[in-house]
């Protein structure tokens, strides 16, 4: 396990991927214009929207979401890599990034960059994570899902709290330009949730091509992109013994992962913190 993590604005991150330099980068970047940033809360729907940004801007045509891989076509901003995989002269510039609002609004209102805000159900972000935490070796290994998810509900795992990150980067809809979606929406309808985004990017995309975009993104077609289903990542980071990173891809796992205890004390958990939210309850809780 490589256990390094780095401390920053109030939260943990795997050292693998950042250092105090790659942070400070991300708060300071000068955002243009025309970019277009995907921002999200681990396993909430990050990889699916790169794919399907991807595929919008290519009209359906997959090739260059079946040859580049999806780190390299809308790289995180806080990683260490990430100056050398911006593609400064493409536009629009399709960004990533799980960074916290307070960390990243005053860089994003310097421009008119567009933010894509996904979110998913916190129940089954917290199964998801705690399985990719098994395979991945640039994170504490989980002791047992019960712990992982106290863990999760005091905001003490990487990347902090769930709760946090969506109420401040929901707090700033207004003054952001920013379209807010969520993971069980993509699920739902897809091709309703394509033309919504597309209305929102200003990108007009005939029937046929948000139909190839659609198939292009489901979940089976992902699972057999190498380009976007991480097994290219070497054993030394990704244990792919222990896992996939596309594992199961549904709604409401966690009701085969939840005791009704541990059920019952995330609704009390979600409802105190969320009390002044004005987040739609999408989700059963
Ligand atoms: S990460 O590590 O933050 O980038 O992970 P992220 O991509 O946000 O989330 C991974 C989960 O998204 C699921 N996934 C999909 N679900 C449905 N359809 C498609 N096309 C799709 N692509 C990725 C992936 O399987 C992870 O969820 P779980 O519940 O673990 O299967």
């Amino acid at each position: 396990r490589m256990e390094v993590t780095e401390n920053f604005a109030g939260i943990t991150l795997p050292g693998h991927l950042h250092t105090q330099e790659s942070l400070h980068a991300a708060a300071t970047f000068q955002f243009r214009d025309t970019d277009v940033v995907i921002v999200t809360y681990p396993k909430s729907g990050t990889t699916w929207m790169q794919e399907i940004l991807t595929l919008m801007y290519s009209k359906g045509d997959g090739h260059l979401a079946k040859t580049v891989p999806n780190w390299a076509r809308a790289p995180w901003l806080e990683h260490v890599y990430f100056k050398d995989m911006l593609q400064a002269d493409r536009e629009p510039r399709l960004l990533t990034t799980h960074l916290p609002c307070h960390v990243l609004a005053p860089a994003l209102k310097k421009a008119k960059a567009k933010v894509i805000y996904v979110a998913r159900n916190p129940k089954d972000i917290v199964v998801s994570f705690y399985h990719f935490h098994k395979m991945a070796k640039f994170l504490p290994e989980p002791s047992s899902f019960e712990d992982f998810l106290m863990q999760f509900l005091d905001g003490t795992v990487q990347y902090g709290s769930w709760f946090d990150h969506v109420e401040g980067w929901l707090s700033q809809r207004r003054e952001l330009d920013l379209f807010y979606i969520t993971y069980e929406d993509l699920h739902r309808d897809l091709g309703h949730a394509i033309e919504e985004l597309a209305a929102f990017l200003g990108c007009a995309l005939r029937p046929e091509e948000v139909s190839a975009i659609q198939q292009h993104s489901s979940f089976p077609a992902m699972q057999e992109n190498t380009m976007v289903n991480y097994t290219l990542v070497s054993c030394d980071i990704l244990d792919h013994s222990k896992g996939q990173f596309m594992r199961k891809g549904i709604v409401g796992d966690w009701r085969d992962h939840f005791t009704p205890l541990q059920d019952a004390l995330f609704n009390r958990v979600y409802k105190e913190k969320m009390r002044h939210s004005s987040l739609r309850l999408h989700w059963p809780l």
